[in-house]
Formats: structure tokens, sequence, C-alpha cells
């Protein structure tokens, strides 16, 4: 088997899982999961009625780069949402079967391993970046998300001769784990510095449409591009989804969007590595890229959980004040993130992901992750403020 697998590694649940094997439990407390990003809110009605009115589409193979009515509705959504003065259906979108997916296999089709092949990722981080690259046979640069920069990498703290190797920068905004949101000023930086030294900005803003501020959606990397006239979207892609936009994250929708000649190679890639997304699949996609009545519904929801778990934990815990996504990213009180889920998982039945598990040690040998926990706020309000009622309480009892 190809050795490189073996320089994979485990996924943070894994990771939790033994962490929490031999604990034992309260009996009299339900466990309530604020673990996984998985969103629980209702899917979509109108993108499931759409898939069964399609069913009988089963019978038919789907070509890899979609239907055009679904290309054409992505494009039409992107356009609006993000103030674009054109995205051209044919040639600069493409559909995919949700953005880990894409992710994953942009890197495998992107990497020259002819030359120097690192891969700049936000650490913490989403851990398919990293995956991604060891299996295309890159390098991973984790670029350290720190409280004093705003829980986003310090593109001034890179040298030259760094960004030299770089092929492809990635970037998650809204962040996972952090919810940080990259400003377009530092998108515009991260371009020039793409055109300087040759490589490409891979945006992963699969949140994007979870916010907190209806008047202030996070600004996309596209967005960036248009208002520097760049209206080719050179050397830029970003990745979308319908999972956590439409609670959607069984039916594998997503897209990549931008620059036509990667997507042009990305699309080759894709015919052979065989993953068309399946007709009533996109017939429900189009549906949901359609309509923006059930996002502000879904947004409303976690706007009110965000601010009934703030009200709970903000007198005793530090943590950013959230602006997108569907995460908290709290310290936790002694600095050991390890521990504090393990003895919350005993006294309370509530679990949380150690901070370290989603970082690496950066370049001062310190993995920014560490003292914190991810909260994913996924679950309906009542279970998600009786996990933060717990949380205070156990952080009150062991202070
Ligand atoms: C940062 C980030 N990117 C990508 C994904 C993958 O989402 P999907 O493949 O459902 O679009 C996730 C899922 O949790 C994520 O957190």
């Amino acid at each position: 088997m190809n050795p490189d697998l073996d320089a994979l590694q485990p996924y943070p649940f894994e990771k939790l899982a033994a962490l929490k094997a031999d604990v034992t439990t309260p009996e009299d407390l339900a466990h309530i999961p604020l673990t996984i990003g998985e969103p629980r809110h209702a899917p979509y009605a109108g993108a499931l009625e759409a898939l069964t009115a399609h069913i009988g589409d089963m019978a038919r193979y789907p070509a890899t780069p979609g239907m055009p009515e679904l290309r054409g509705a992505i494009a039409d959504w992107a356009r609006r949402r993000f103030a674009l003065e054109g995205l051209d259906a044919e040639s600069q979108v493409l559909p995919v079967n949700g953005t880990r997916e894409a992710i994953f296999a942009f890197v495998q089709a992107a990497l020259d391993r002819s030359r120097p092949a690192r891969v700049a990722v936000p650490n913490p981080f989403y851990q398919i970046y990293e995956g991604a690259t060891l299996l295309a046979g890159g390098t991973p640069l984790y670029l350290d998300c720190r409280a004093e920069h705003g829980f986003r990498p310090d593109l001034d703290a890179v040298p030259a001769e760094t960004w030299r190797d770089v092929q492809i920068v990635f970037t998650c905004s809204p962040g996972n784990p952090t919810g940080a949101v990259t400003p377009l000023d530092e998108l515009k930086k991260l371009i020039a510095l793409a055109d300087e030294h040759d490589f490409i900005v891979a945006a992963d803003e699969c949140y994007s449409e979870l916010y907190l501020d209806e008047g202030a959606p996070p600004p996309g990397l596209l967005q960036a591009c248009a208002e520097l006239g760049r209206h080719d979207y050179r050397r830029c892609l970003v990745f979308h989804s319908l999972s956590k936009r439409s609670n959607l994250p069984g039916l594998r929708s997503g897209f990549v969007a931008g620059d036509a000649a990667l997507l042009a190679a990305f699309r080759r890639y894709r015919t052979y590595h065989g993953c068309a997304m399946s007709l009533p699949l996109q017939h429900a996609s189009i549906a949901a890229w359609n309509d923006e009545a059930h996002v502000r519904a879904n947004r409303d929801a976690y706007r009110e959980k965000f601010a009934a778990v703030t009200e709970i934990l903000a007198p005793v815990m530090d943590f950013p004040a959230p602006e997108a996504s569907f995460y908290l990213w709290p310290a936790v009180p002694g600095g050991d993130d390890e521990a504090f889920t393990r003895s919350l998982f005993a006294e309370q039945h509530v679990s949380v992901l150690p901070g370290s598990y989603m970082g690496r040690p950066g370049a001062n040998g310190v993995n920014p992750g560490a003292g914190r926990i991810r909260l994913a706020l996924v679950d309906e309000l009542d279970a998600t403020v009786e996990a933060a009622h717990r949380l205070r309480r156990h952080v009150e009892r062991h202070a």
C-alpha cells in the first residue's frame, strides 16, 4: 500500500474516543455531544421535495460538470451573494460532492510533485487540508491562528523564502474551529502574495452563510477579486457547500468556483476520478441554491443559541465573540484542554473537542489549539442551553 497513508494523523474524533474510553459517566445525566460539526436543524424541505420528484433520474449516468441548470443556479447565487460582475456558469463553476471531497481531490490534481510542494493551512484547522497534502506528496506549512492576530494567520510573519515553495494556500473563513472571519483587505493581500510567489489560493467558505449580524455577511475570496477588478479570478478558487447553509450534510453537495484554467484541469481530473453528482441530488441542490428564506431562518436559530450560550458562559470562560460559523472557541481554566474534556465528560456527561486535536505544533513549537476547546452549537436550543449550564457548573466547581 501507499506508504504515505502512514503519515496520516488519526482523526480528532478517534483521539477523543480514546481519551474518553475509560471514563465512567453520571447515570442521571443524558449525554450531550457538542463535538461533531453536523447540523441538526431541519434540512431544507424544498430540496428534499426536489430530490424525490426526480428520483427516477437515478436511472441515468450524470456528467462530471453537472447539469447546466445547476451550474447556472450556483453562478446566480454566487454573483448575488458576493457582488460579482460575472461568473461564467460553463467555465468558472464546478459542482462537487461537498467541500471535503473537493478539497481533497483538488490538492491531488493541483500539486506539482516535480518541485518542492508546500501547502499552507491555518492552524488549528480542518484536517482534510493536511491529509490531502500528505497523500499528494506535499508538505503542510502550518500558519498559526492566535488570539493576538484575531485567530487568523499572520501573513507578514511568513518569510519570502518560505512562500517560494508554497503551491497552495488554504484559507478557512469563517473559520473552523475559531469562527474568525477574514476581512477583505487581508484576502486582497493574500491575492497579491499569490501573484508574487505564484501560488493558488483555495478558500474554504463552507460556513459563509452562518453569520450573526444579518447586515454583515462574511466577505469571500471572489468578492475580493471582483473589488480588485480581477474578474478572471486568476489563481483563486472558492469551496462552498449546502451542508451547513441548508442543513443537508448528507446530500453531499457543494461547488468550486473561480479561475477557469484551474477548473478545466480539475474537471479533467474529476472525469477520471468518477465523482459526478447524481441527477436527483443535482435537482435538490438547484432548489437549495435558489432559496434564501430557509437560510435566514437557519441563521436566526443559530443567533438565538449563540446569544443564550454566550450569556451563560461569558462570565466564566474567555472566548472570542463569535461572528460566524456555529462554533465557540473558549479557553479552559487551567489550560489543559484534554484534562478538562475528560473531567467534563466524567462529571457532566457533555462531550467537547480538545482544541489541541485540531492543531499542530507551530513555528514556535507550541500547538495554538492547546488550552482551548471547540463547542459545536448544532443541537436544538434546549439541549445546547442545558449543555452550557453544565459547562458553567463544571468551571465554577473547579475554580
Ligand atoms: C472547515 C470545513 N471545511 C469543509 C467541511 C466539509 O463539509 P462538506 O463536505 O459537508 O461540505 C467541513 C465540515 O465539517 C469543515 O468544517
